[in-house]
């Protein structure tokens, strides 16, 4: 029985696990996904001692990404670009490698939920400028976006990020998001707020165009207010589901050798859980 898991503190609210039983079972493999709270002093050793708990590799998740990418002897660019790692697998000689996917499954959840995207959205806005900004703003422009307006509440978190991408960042002041959304063709949150338990995101996106497409990373609720908004007005979304869903595909390939697929029914299967 080959076994994973997700790493994280706390990891209750975990969803990978719904995920990878699912595929597990949905394509007969003797494997096991399980949950391990881990304290962040305690991490290190974890991860030293990988095999020995029974694991050939690991989701990490909050707060120990940054630390996971630290700790492992290789790393893939994404890894390295994001400055965080989210998957974790041991070679055959032992030694752990490190691996970031979230920018893999926010694109990848992008070209199937709105195929038309990067058919020239021009200019992208991204809200936020935590670790999930981090991973967007890398993943679109290793997709060939050429500009992303970025604003967050805290500008200098903001600068810091343009610094690391590069001129075709551009900071904006938070005041500024809505005034600038007229020239956007997409629009993504990726800051907490939407989120149950927690205010909405305040934007006016009455400038919006039309044709733009607005995208979150928030999965509960699974129509955040601003997605319900950008609905309602006729533009295209796509929630942050997708994104968990695809970024988990690469980690259980590497694992347990399937290459496993987003489908509805593993949709409706998660869906059904937050
Ligand atoms: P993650 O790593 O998941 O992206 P994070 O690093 O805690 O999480 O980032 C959360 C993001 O949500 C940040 O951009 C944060 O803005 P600040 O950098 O100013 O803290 C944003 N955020 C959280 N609560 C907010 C609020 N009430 N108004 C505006 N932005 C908020």
């Amino acid at each position: 029985t080959r076994r994973a898991c997700v790493i994280g503190w706390p990891v209750e609210h975990s969803r990978s696990p719904v995920i990878h039983r699912y595929w597990l079972n949905e394509y007969g493999i003797d494997g096991a996904y399980e949950k391990e709270a881990v304290k962040p002093a305690n991490l290190g050793r974890f991860l030293e001692e990988l095999s020995g708990h029974g694991y050939v590799g690991a989701n990490v998740t909050l707060p120990h990404k940054e630390a996971a990418l630290g700790a492992a002897g290789a790393a893939d660019a994404a890894a390295l670009a994001i400055g965080a790692a989210n998957t974790l697998w041991l070679d055959e000689k032992g030694a752990l490698h490190a691996s970031n996917t979230d920018a893999y499954g926010f694109v990848t959840n992008l070209d199937a939920e709105a195929p038309q995207w990067n058919e020239g959205v021009g200019l992208a806005m991204v809200l936020g400028a935590g670790g999930a900004a981090r991973a967007i703003l890398y993943g679109l422009l290793a997709a060939g976006v050429p500009r992303i307006l970025l604003a967050n509440r805290t500008k200098a978190k903001a600068e810091a990020l343009a610094r690391v991408f590069g001129p075709q960042i551009e900071v904006i002041d938070w005041d500024e998001r809505a005034a600038k959304l007229s020239a956007c063709g997409l629009l993504i949150n990726s800051t907490s707020l939407g989120m149950t338990g927690q205010p909405p995101l305040d934007i006016d996106i009455s400038a919006l165009p039309g044709s733009a497409i607005v995208a979150d990373i928030v999965y509960a609720p699974l129509l955040t207010p601003l997605l319900v908004e950008a609905a309602k007005r006729g533009n295209a979304v796509v929630d942050g589901l997708g994104m968990l869903l695809h970024q988990a595909v690469p980690g259980f390939e590497r694992w347990f050798g399937v290459r496993p697929h987003v489908t509805p029914a593993l949709r409706a299967h998660v869906v059904a859980t937050l």
